[in-house]
């Protein structure tokens, strides 16, 4: 296994792996290091049935049900991605991190790409953790024991953003507004490592503060979260697989590619 960088930040091509079910113990500890150090992994040219994603996911745990998407039939922990040529609205267009809106947000994405445009469709990710990192001491200090308010509301509540999109189908819109308090910076379970973990899709305010102070300061960590100093970027095609840490990175699926298809498979992995 070769594990190449793509930027300074975060990410990492992984040469040297076929991804099907005869994969070796040691080759999951090898992945699950390569993971946890890089916080994006991309595997290419990976020939993978619903089967094969399903059972590489379950190597690092249990696979969650996204509570607000409707998965594949029969198979609810699958969610198909589809931007069709004409659609305005794709999922997943905004910085965000997955599902921050439950009392235990998922460890891991992993999206597999069947269909890709001829141009554009790559997606972002931002490390949370050099985003931290690179914060001054004294807002380290603010941030502290800090707790945030996370909801799917603005998402899938009635007439939430990515109720507004077609890629996928979406469920369940009156139970979108339960709130869950997560810290503002979240130590990572493996490493031990601090990240911000406030995202403008799902977090709604911060805890203790008023509404005002509570907006600047989510402005002001939004917008600084997601530095190009931070970014690494994925160009998809066929058979690309990539796999990101939820607890360290946010990422943003880019829908510059109108009149042509986009379809992606995704599962997810309970912490
Ligand atoms: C997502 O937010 O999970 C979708 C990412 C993508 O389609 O690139």
């Amino acid at each position: 296994m070769h594990v190449v960088p793509l930027s300074g930040a975060c990410g990492a091509e992984v040469h040297g792996v076929t991804l099907d079910q005869a994969l070796t113990d040691e080759a999951v500890r090898d992945i699950r290091a390569a993971f946890v150090a890089n916080q994006v992994l991309v595997f290419r040219d990976q020939d993978w049935s619903v089967d094969d994603q399903v059972a590489f996911a379950e190597r690092f745990g249990e696979l969650d049900e996204h509570p607000f998407v409707h998965g594949q039939p029969g198979r609810p922990h699958v969610l198909d991605i589809i931007t069709e040529p004409d659609d305005t609205v794709n999922f997943g267009g905004g910085w965000h991190t997955d599902v921050t809106f439950l009392e235990r947000p998922d460890l891991a994405s992993v999206l597999y790409a069947i269909e890709v445009p001829p141009y554009g469709g790559d997606t972002l990710f931002a490390s949370q953790r050099a985003a931290y990192a690179a914060l001054s001491p004294a807002m380290q200090q603010i941030l502290e024991g800090l707790t945030a308010r996370h909801t799917a509301e603005r998402q899938y509540g009635v007439g939430g953003q990515s109720t507004q999109s077609n890629a996928v189908g979406t469920k369940n819109p009156d139970l979108a507004a339960t709130q869950v308090d997560h810290p503002v910076v979240l130590t990572h379970t493996e490493t031990g490592d601090r990240s911000l973990y406030v995202n403008a899709a799902f977090t709604s305010r911060i805890n203790g503060f008023s509404r005002a102070e509570s907006d600047a300061l989510l402005n002001f960590l939004y917008r600084h979260a997601v530095q190009e100093r931070f970014t690494c970027r994925v160009r998809w095609a066929p058979g690309t697989v990539t796999m990101w840490d939820n607890r360290s990175v946010q990422h943003y699926a880019l829908h510059d590619y109108a009149g042509h298809r986009r379809h992606m498979r995704r599962v997810t992995i309970k912490s």
